[in-house]
This record gives C-alpha cells, sequence and structure tokens, in this order.
C-alpha cells in the first residue's frame, strides 16, 4: 500500500501523474480517493462507480426519507471551503454537496479578511485550516499547492482530505468529473459515452477545464476530441501528449462549425485573460470566429449537445439557452450530484449509500 508517510516529498513531486494515483487512495484500500487532486486519479471503473453513486444520491433527495439519510451521514464532519480564486458554481455546488451529507461547513473567500493579510503564508493558513475542519476544499492560483498541502497534512498529526477545486492553470478535476456524469447521462438511452467525437473551443490554452476533461476522456473507447481555437490560445502540448501516448485521435482546427457539424458533443469555454501577462493581450485576438450561436445550433446534430463550464461571457448566444441541446445548465445542477459523491466517498461512505433502502 503506497502511502504519502513513506515517499519524501521531492520524490512523491516527481512521479508521473499517474503513478501518484496509488499514494492519493484511501488508506482502506477500497480504490477511492483521499486526496483528490487530478484527473488521472479516475480510471472507468472509478467513474462508473462515481456515477452510480451520484445517481442515488440523486434519487435519494427526492424524499424526505432519503434525505434524512443522507445528512445523517457525516455530521461529525466539518468542511472548509478555501476559495482564494473567484467562483460561484464550484463553491456553491461543494456547500450544497457538504449540506447535503450533513456536514458543517466554513469558508475563505477573501484572504484580506484572514491573517493571509496579516502575510501569514498559504501553508500556514492551510495547517491552521486543519485544526479546526475535517476536509479542506480549495481553489487557489498556484498550480502545485493542493497537492504540496496534500502531502504535508498527510505528514502532519492532522491528516485530512483536500479536494482540488481549480489549480491555477492546470486541473479542475472535480469539473471533469461533473462533464464526464453530464457526457454520461446525455447518451444514455443513445448508445453511451463511446464511439463519439467531443469538440473543445475557446481558450484551450489557459481553461484547466479542458485539461482535465481531455484526459478524463481517455478512459472511454473511442472518442475523438477536435480543440477549436485561435492558434494563440490552441491546446497545450502536453495535453497532445497524453492524447498520444493513449492513442486518442485528435485534431487541431480554427473551424468551429465544421466541428460542429460532427461532433457530438461541444465544450464552449471563455477566454481565460485573467492570466494575461500584460494586461490586454486577449483583447488582440480576434476570437470571434469562436463564438456558438444561432448558425452553429443549426449544423449541431440532433443528439449533440452544447456544455460550457461556465460562466459564460458571449460565447454561447443565449438564442441557444432553450435548444434542449443546451446542456450548461444540467451540467451545473450535475456538479452538486457528483461532488456530494465524491465527498460520501473520500469519507468511506460509498457502501452505506448504495445499500440504502435495499
Ligand atoms: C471554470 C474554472 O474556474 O476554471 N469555472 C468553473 O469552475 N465552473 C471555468 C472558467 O472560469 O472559465
Amino acid at each position: 500500500m503506497a502511502k504519502l508517510t513513506d515517499i519524501s516529498w521531492e520524490d512523491f513531486q516527481a512521479l508521473p501523474l499517474e503513478s501518484k494515483r496509488p499514494y492519493l487512495e484511501r488508506p482502506e484500500g477500497d480504490g477511492a480517493p483521499y486526496h483528490t487532486l487530478f484527473a488521472q486519479q479516475f480510471d472507468k471503473p472509478l467513474l462508473e462507480r462515481l456515477t452510480s453513486l451520484a445517481n442515488r444520491i440523486r434519487f435519494m433527495s427526492k424524499t424526505k426519507e432519503g434525505a434524512l439519510f443522507l445528512k445523517s451521514l457525516l455530521p461529525h464532519k466539518r468542511a472548509m471551503l478555501y476559495f482564494s480564486q473567484p467562483s460561484s458554481r464550484t463553491f456553491l455546488s461543494h456547500l450544497a454537496a457538504c449540506q447535503i451529507l450533513g456536514l458543517t461547513t466554513g469558508s475563505v473567500r477573501d484572504s484580506t479578511t484572514s491573517s493571509e493579510f496579516k502575510g501569514e503564508s498559504k501553508e500556514d493558513s492551510i495547517r491552521t485550516f486543519s485544526s479546526y475542519f475535517d476536509m479542506i476544499i480549495m481553489r487557489t492560483t498556484d498550480k502545485g499547492l493542493a497537492e504540496k498541502m496534500s502531502w504535508e497534512l498527510s505528514n502532519s498529526s492532522r491528516p485530512i482530505p483536500i479536494l482540488n477545486a481549480g489549480s491555477g492553470k492546470d486541473q479542475h478535476p472535480t469539473q471533469a468529473l461533473l462533464d464526464i456524469y453530464t457526457l454520461i447521462r446525455s447518451f444514455e438511452n443513445n448508445g453511451g459515452l463511446k464511439d463519439r467525437t467531443i469538440t473543445f473551443c475557446g481558450d484551450l490554452m489557459r481553461g484547466r477545464t479542458v485539461r482535465s476533461l481531455s484526459y478524463l476522456l481517455t478512459n472511454f473507447e473511442n472518442i475523438r476530441q477536435i480543440f477549436v481555437a485561435p492558434p494563440q490560445l490552441q491546446v497545450p502540448d502536453d495535453v497532445i501528449e497524453i492524447l498520444k501516448a493513449h492513442n486518442v485521435e485528435y485534431m487541431i482546427s480554427d473551424n468551429l462549425k465544421e466541428a460542429t457539424a460532427i461532433s457530438d458533443a461541444v465544450y464552449m469555454t471563455r477566454i481565460q485573460d485573467e492570466w494575461d501577462e500584460s494586461k490586454g493581450e486577449s483583447k488582440k485576438i480576434d476570437v470571434s470566429n469562436f463564438k456558438f450561436g444561432a448558425e452553429e445550433l443549426k449544423l449541431l446534430p440532433k443528439t449533440g449537445v452544447i456544455m460550457h463550464p461556465l460562466p459564460r461571457r458571449d460565447e454561447i448566444a443565449t438564442c441557444c439557452d432553450h435548444d434542449p441541446r443546451a446542456m450548461y445548465w444540467r451540467q451545473m445542477r450535475n456538479g452538486m450530484w457528483i461532488r456530494s459523491a465524491l465527498i460520501a466517498m473520500t469519507f468511506g461512505f460509498e457502501k452505506q449509500i448504495m445499500c440504502f433502502g435495499a
């Protein structure tokens, strides 16, 4: 059994992402994640377990009996929501997930109101949270902080799990989980999530949701990926290297209309201009051809879906919002269910939920 207490930070950090997985699992050996940091921790069997658990929680939440049972599972645990970057959906859906499972929560969303403002390091702040809470759900601009703190906390006297809710431009594993859950649900009565073409469009260079989802899709059979973006915002090489290593067919394109016409899902993203090195550089890029509007809607196959991690600016025209193929609203709600499933699994409650009423 690989343990974070048996490996130095330097050796752990140097491992390829897929080799880090066993170190991040629950010590009980059930293959479920303890710390959730990367999409590379999830293979198809684990994604199927999570999807079944999310479905179960979704159905149980409809009845008072089911909802009360779920709420009775984790009243003895507290979760800290530490979001030092803006967030609406990721913050609220994690909060709602905690409420569904009976966890109480605390939050820091603005470091000017915490001791970070007095000069305390993020590392010390997180150590502090671990004194009062039993899980940390965190979003930061810093790519490696969640990983470093997972190792630190696992090697401390208060080891508690960390859930990465967005790490810089790098990864957003729980978003990718809800995206996969949405794709699975979208195609469940129509052949399933296999033999599909998925198009990513927008800022693929700096969008962390794309990196995480592109990887998760490699777990599914015959999923072709198309990347549509202006050259300055095209998908980075590390994403392409992973696709090559998994023998995934992919295409780089600048033609959204052509891609839409052959896609089962079009995943739109906004321009991530908060990462501009010199302010305003994104404004100089012509993005007019990377927006989904009425014309694209006409080209999208009848069984296709439009997705977006949100927030949207103008990359999906509001005229698409009432089309049954606009999946972004349901996608957002799916986040609450899959995050509930992930938190329940992290604390070892998968079996109890799956056996409810049996
Ligand atoms: C995304 C993010 O934060 O990376 N938002 C989200 O979590 N739903 C995408 C974005 O901000 O564009």
